[in-house]
């Protein structure tokens, strides 16, 4: 905690001390931002998926009363992924099994989603809760239609545009910010940490897609596809097959001489 309150005052500081290199409006103007809070910090999304209040509240929309249970397609999915665990260690499929719960029940695991795979799995619920807060990747608040994960860690900030830039565009377009739902129940918005596919920075991930190599307009195309109830195409909006380099191959050009020059019999 005290590591984390020397890094945001070194943070802070370090926004001062870059503004009094501009001059000394830049200090001027600068410091009420910092101390109103009205700069952008770190991550402005708003907790209310997974990582929301860890202590259930029952609501009309979330309370155990609410029934759940997998349809015949997933219970057929779910005993194959039991069947993969020693009978045991079957609560080893409760990611999987949440992750199930998760998709029938349009995006977010509610306490009857917990409670049913507790039950499944013959396991404590609270073992359940205990996961379901832990890992990001599960909701325990509705969430819309497309759920838009927008990667804002330093490459995807850094990368192309930059990931405020694409930002910007979804929440001038959606007229949403993040951590909120469009009245239609179309577009969830959040920031999230690294997806892992920072070579075609910046990137959003929607639903199970990753959107790469984007621009605003690229960003804004894809909303409105979406909107339109078109399946905008995943991956590079740049043209780029994957993440090569844009200027052609800069790297193994020429033919690859192979093992065989340094093979033993070749020396012997
Ligand atoms: S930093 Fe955005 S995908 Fe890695």
């Amino acid at each position: 905690m005290a590591a984390l309150r020397t890094y945001y005052a070194s943070m802070a500081r370090n926004a001062l001390r870059s503004a009094s290199v501009r001059g000394g409006a830049g200090v001027a103007a600068a410091r009420p931002a910092l101390l109103t809070g009205s700069a952008r910090g770190l991550s402005s999304s708003a907790s209310r998926l997974s990582d929301a209040l860890f202590v259930h509240r029952d609501t009309d929309y979330n309370n155990p009363d609410l029934p759940f249970k997998f349809d015949e397609q997933n219970m057929n999915f779910a005993k194959e992924i039991i069947s993969h665990y020693p009978p045991q260690y079957k609560k080893a499929a409760v990611i999987p099994l949440l992750d199930l719960a998760q998709r029938q029940n349009s995006g977010w695991v509610s306490i009857s989603c917990m409670n049913y795979v507790a039950k499944l799995l013959e396991m404590p619920p609270m073992r359940v809760y205990e996961v379901a807060t832990f890992y990001t990747m599960f909701n325990r608040e509705p969430v819309g239609k497309y759920f838009l994960q927008l990667c804002t860690t330093t490459p995807c900030m850094l990368g192309g545009v930059g990931s405020a830039a694409i930002l910007e565009a979804i929440t001038n377009h959606l007229k949403i910010q993040p951590g909120q739902t469009t009245p239609d129940n179309m577009f969830t918005l959040v920031e999230v940490e690294c997806l892992g596919a920072c070579a075609n920075a910046p990137m959003v991930q929607i639903n199970d897609d990753f959107y790469e190599d984007l621009t605003p307009e690229s960003m804004v195309k894809i909303l409105d596809s979406l909107k339109e109830g078109k399946k905008a195409k995943p991956g590079p909006q740049s043209g780029r097959h994957s993440s090569e380099p844009k200027e052609g191959r800069t790297a193994l050009t020429s033919e690859p001489y192979g093992p065989g020059k340094f093979c033993r019999e070749e020396f012997a």
